[in-house]
């Protein structure tokens, strides 16, 4: 009798343990009508039309813009792409950079290599909302079947790996990797579907950059990704891509305009990739939107599903 007592309170305080523990842990994720809140504004701002968009919401940068963006590396890693390659570019908007590729002008300005280039790789455009414009459909109409695809309605991570198939280059121009409320499941996604020695070249603008900014630069600046550590102190964003294995980093910063930009290469160097998990403290709608971090550890399956996928 006694010893059915002691079982019976040692299940009742493992279950008060587990719920105060759910508890906490939930505390430290977004919640409620706030959290529904910003996913609706920010759901407006990807449906907005015309007049609507905000004026921070840009979806239509060429190919010479993502050139001049991205790290350097990528202009030259596009150009070697053969007709059996594969570009994905996430967060594409109105999928121009795509369309520039396709160009005589491209080959004009990229000589070297286009004999090799031939009928140039596959692309494949991912959006949240449907921006194709009349260009996107008369490129589409001139080229191969399926030589360019747009996706939309669903978020990177949302797709299965058949979907998308496997990338030599992905890339991110203040897309997924900038707006996405799951930063480490997007990451797992797009290292899942980059071929070995795929490239993934993005950015992030306003971050804390690997070498330490000069103070004085970024007075007052608010910053749009945050990391954390559980007891507080920061992680850069750098470091936390940098502690993903299978992969191989680099990071630049670019001081051309008076906000810290970091850009980032990230090359899957073999197949076995684990990415530390981060658990979403924070979101705030924007463009890109304001988001806070806490670095691990590994979330129970429990609290991964019940939430509906907002970002
Ligand atoms: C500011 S626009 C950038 C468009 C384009 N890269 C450019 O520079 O013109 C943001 C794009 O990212 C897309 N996006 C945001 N979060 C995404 C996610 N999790 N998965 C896929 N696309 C996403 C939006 O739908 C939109 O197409």
């Amino acid at each position: 009798m006694i010893a059915l007592k002691t079982t019976s309170t040692r299940v009742v305080a493992l279950l008060l343990l587990q719920s105060l523990w759910l508890q906490a842990a939930q505390s430290q994720q977004p919640g409620g009508a706030a959290l529904d809140q910003e996913a609706r504004k920010q759901e407006a701002i990807y449906q907005s039309r015309g007049e609507g968009v905000p004026s921070g919401y840009v979806v239509d940068r060429s190919l010479l813009s993502y050139s001049s963006t991205l790290p350097a590396g990528f202009d030259r890693s596009l150009a070697n792409l053969g007709p059996s390659d594969r570009w994905l570019d996430i967060g594409a908007g109105e999928g121009n950079a795509i369309l520039d590729y396709y160009t005589e002008l491209y080959d004009a300005m990229h000589w070297e290599g286009r004999e090799r280039r031939g009928k140039k790789a596959q692309a494949v455009a991912i959006s949240i909302e449907d921006r194709r414009t009349p260009e996107w459909y008369e490129t589409a109409d001139r080229l191969a079947p399926d030589q360019i695809r747009y996706l939309y309605g669903k978020r990177m991570r949302e797709y299965a790996p058949e979907e998308l198939g496997r990338f030599q280059l992905v890339t991110d121009v203040i897309g997924g990797f900038s707006y996405t409320r799951y930063l480490s499941a997007f990451m797992e996604k797009v290292l899942s579907i980059l071929e070995l020695n795929g490239t993934f070249f993005t950015l992030l603008l306003d971050v804390v950059p690997e070498t330490d900014p000069d103070p004085a630069l970024y007075k007052d600046l608010l910053f749009l990704t945050e990391i954390e550590k559980p007891d507080g102190s920061n992680v850069k964003v750098c470091s936390w891509l940098k502690s993903i294995s299978c992969v191989q980093v680099t990071c630049e910063l670019n001081t051309e305009l008076k906000r810290p930009i970091e850009l980032y290469r990230v090359q899957k160097v073999c197949d076995k990739v684990a990415v530390p998990t981060l658990l979403p403290l924070s979101y705030e709608a924007g463009t890109p939107p304001p988001r806070r971090y806490r670095l691990g550890p590994l979330r129970p399956a429990l609290l991964e599903e019940p939430r509906p996928i907002y970002e």
